[in-house]
């Protein structure tokens, strides 16, 4: 019996990059972009393009580049979004208009003030709006988790009469749970007259860890679109994660009516592109990405599986990308390898400078490190596009010394808009004692929520990936930064965030309290 197609429509660029410290520039989110297309992920939320003018043009250049996956961008239920979100579109290949609007009780009360009455007209006035625009609109009822069915039921018949093409029940605040979702699904495709005119989309959040199952129900059930990100990024406890749900689909053919398209194999690069751009790492036990979603300790399981593999094996490593790092590059590989694999790898550079800049520090990268993995070479481009930038600090020269019984000691020199700055001290350690030398020139006066450092690939000469957040003002930046020595990469992590807090962005928040 042929199935279902399930819709895969990843929210990584928008909803993912709402977990704090997530945001992404623009050049990241077309590198993320890159890896999804070829994932042949259906959907893309490319963003919310009425946040700010860097959100609008991150979605124009994915509408503009990405060709074989839809773009959608995200816009309230207001004509000036729809307006920002079509004009973001207007060159893509497939594009998508998602508005939407908070149908609980106690949004409509308290968040937009309106009667539910006055809800269903800003809601269909919205979807009629775009679709005056693009062919293609999703409309979503913000908290459907908490909404009353009767009144989903009398809305989401409206918006479909009114054009929209997609429906989409978000459990905002991941209240639901699976048995009690699954039948909200089924409730609403057998009582809405028109409901066979729309794809039904579920889009779950983690917060009691229900999000996958919850979304699975729902496809149980009718859903036929699931939204999903990367490593389960998002919001709080964040979203669905794709490769859950992708894997959980493929894995249970004997059980699900629905099958994706999706070439599974860019599922590990992808989650791995991911956590080093947005600096969230990956814990180790996470299903499928995780470094020990494959890994067999106890000597009973190695047992099993080297006699068949199927004894505690239920997927193959290989079918989501594992062991696809392959050794791409060393010291004697020339110009033409290197921009070969960058280009396979979907990376370009604005300028000729920046592409020979990346190259030398290949070449440097190379004869520190015998092999250069494609790990390595995502970071070293982040590095060269962070230089390229027009940053207010740049790390020049950076000595740190710690010696057993001694104290640790920093000294720097920082470019701060263009003019050297020096500073030494003192610190617990020498990443502390590379901080407080900074901060000497800096005087930001943030506070640091955290600092973590991974290994990009496995070995001692690996680069230290290094991430740190900083909070100031109740702002929360990310910084990142790559090294073999881990004292640089802090340095380098720490003036990226100082840098993100200077370009100081302002963005909307989609879900902020206006119709
Ligand atoms: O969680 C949510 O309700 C959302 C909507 C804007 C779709 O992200
Ligand atoms: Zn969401």
């Amino acid at each position: 019996m042929s199935k279902d197609k399930l819709i895969i429509f990843d929210t990584t660029l928008r909803d993912g990059e709402q977990s704090p410290g997530a945001t992404m520039d623009r050049d990241e989110k077309l590198r993320i972009a890159k890896v999804l297309e070829r994932m042949r992920v259906d959907v893309i939320e490319a963003g919310f393009a009425i946040a700010s003018q860097g959100d609008f043009e991150s979605v124009k250049l994915i509408a503009e580049t990405i060709k074989d996956s839809r773009i959608c961008s995200l816009a309230r239920a207001k004509e000036g979004d729809i307006d920002r979100a079509g004009e973001a579109l207007k060159n893509a290949n497939g594009g998508r208009i998602h508005t939407f609007i908070a149908t609980s009780p106690i949004h409509m009360e308290h968040k937009l003030r309106l009667p539910p009455d006055e809800v269903i007209v800003h809601a269909v006035n919205a979807v009629k709006y775009a679709r005056n625009l693009i062919d293609d609109v999703e409309f979503s009822c913000e908290d459907a988790g908490r909404s009353d069915i009767d009144y989903l039921c009398r809305i989401i018949e409206q918006v479909i009469d009114a054009g929209a093409r997609t429906i989409n029940i978000p459990d905002t605040v991941g209240y639901a749970i699976p048995g009690q979702f699954g039948e909200t699904i089924k409730q609403l495709l057998t009582r809405i007259p028109n409901s066979d005119k729309a794809v039904f989309s579920v889009h779950c959040h983690n917060d009691l860890g229900l999000a996958v199952a919850n979304s699975l129900a729902a496809v149980m059930n009718g859903a036929r679109q699931v939204e999903c990100t990367i490593n389960g990024l998002g919001e709080r406890a964040g979203n669905a994660s794709l490769e859950e749900l992708v894997m959980a689909v493929r894995t249970r053919a004997d059980l699900f009516p629905v099958e994706t398209t999706i070439n599974a194999t860019e599922i590990v690069p992808a989650s791995r592109l991911v956590s080093s751009i947005t600096g969230f790492p990956v814990q180790p036990n996470k299903a499928i990405v995780g470094a020990n979603a494959f890994a067999h300790e106890s000597g009973i399981h190695q047992d099993g599986v080297l006699k068949h593999r199927e004894t505690y094996e239920i997927m193959r490593a290989e079918d989501v990308g594992w062991n696809t790092n392959r050794m791409v590059l060393g010291k004697h590989s020339g110009r033409a390898a290197f921009r070969a694999r960058l280009d396979e790898l979907g990376i370009s550079f604005a300028t000729n400078e920046e592409l020979n800049d990346a190259f030398q520090r290949f070449k440097d990268l190379a004869d520190k490190k015998h092999e250069v993995f494609d790990e390595d070479l995502q970071a070293l481009v982040s590095d060269t596009k962070q230089a390229a930038e027009e940053e207010r600090y740049k790390l020049v020269v950076l000595e740190a010394s710690s010696k057993t019984g001694e104290t640790p000691l920093a000294s720097i020199v920082l470019s701060v808009n263009g003019k050297e700055i020096e500073a030494e001290s003192a610190g617990a350690g020498p990443v502390d004692a590379t901080f407080k030398a900074i901060e000497k020139i800096a005087e930001s006066g943030a506070t640091l929520l955290l600092y973590s450092v991974n290994a990009i690939t496995s070995g001692t000469d690996s680069q230290g990936e290094v991430t740190v957040r900083l909070e100031h003002g109740g702002r929360i930046v990310n910084g990142h930064g790559a090294d073999t020595d881990i004292i640089t990469a802090s340095a380098k992590a720490y003036l990226n965030a100082l840098n993100h807090f200077a370009a100081g962005l302002k963005r909307a928040h989609p879900q902020a309290a206006d119709v």
